[in-house]
């Protein structure tokens, strides 16, 4: 099983990337194949609605790094994506990274949204400054269903809040609490 994390924050060692990786080795102690891709590492154009993608069969013809996730996501089982909340949304680099899934209902991908085909496990991971991790339960429950929307099985959406007053590394309950989202990612694919 092929697990990818991405981490939509500037920061490479800030929360969000922090919990990303810690699920991840929660399922890669349970065996999976793990990959972490850091957008800050990363140059990802936003989508200039061409629709180049829908045109043949080569994808979004945007020449950058999306490419290579593009590629990442086709071989995967189930994606994590983490992104900081900023002004009570995702931030911006997760933003364009979701308009470049567009790409995805064209013919290079078609054969991932076939019927009958297994729809991509998603987990969507917010953290925040605020400690009411409800403050922003609109927008989470919006975006869960814009995924779904986008064919993904969407199997959570965590919520990690009160990054103001504590960073999730020294947040001892997170430690095991996010490693066990990871193993649970593999469990649930192992049952079918
Ligand atoms: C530009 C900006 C906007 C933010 N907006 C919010 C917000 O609306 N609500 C909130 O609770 N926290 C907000 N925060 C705090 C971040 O969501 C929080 O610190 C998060 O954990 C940062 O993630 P990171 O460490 O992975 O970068 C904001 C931070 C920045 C830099």
């Amino acid at each position: 099983m092929k697990i990818i994390g991405f981490t939509a924050s500037p920061r490479k060692e800030g929360n969000t990337a922090w919990t990303i990786n810690k699920i991840l080795e929660g399922a890669e102690e349970r065996g999976a194949e793990t990959q972490s891709w850091y957008f800050s590492d990363l140059d990802i154009k936003p989508c200039r609605s061409c629709n180049g993608c829908k045109k043949g069969d080569r994808g979004c013809i945007l020449n950058d790094d999306m490419q290579k996730l593009y590629d990442a996501i086709a071989q995967a089982d189930a994606l994590v994506l983490g992104s900081p909340v900023y002004m009570g949304q995702m931030s911006a680099q997760a933003k364009i990274f979701t308009d470049r899934l567009y790409a995805l209902f064209s013919p290079r991908f078609s054969p991932y949204f076939k019927e009958g085909q297994a729809k991509k496990s998603l987990t969507l991971v917010f953290t925040q400054g605020n400690p009411d991790s409800s403050k922003f339960q609109v927008y989470f429950d919006y975006t869960k269903s814009m995924f779904q929307m986008l064919e993904f099985d969407v199997q959570e959406v965590q919520v990690i809040a009160g990054m103001r007053n504590e960073p999730a590394h020294e947040r001892k309950e997170l430690h095991t609490a996010m490693k066990d989202i990871g193993s649970l990612l593999v469990s649930e694919r192992s049952l079918g």
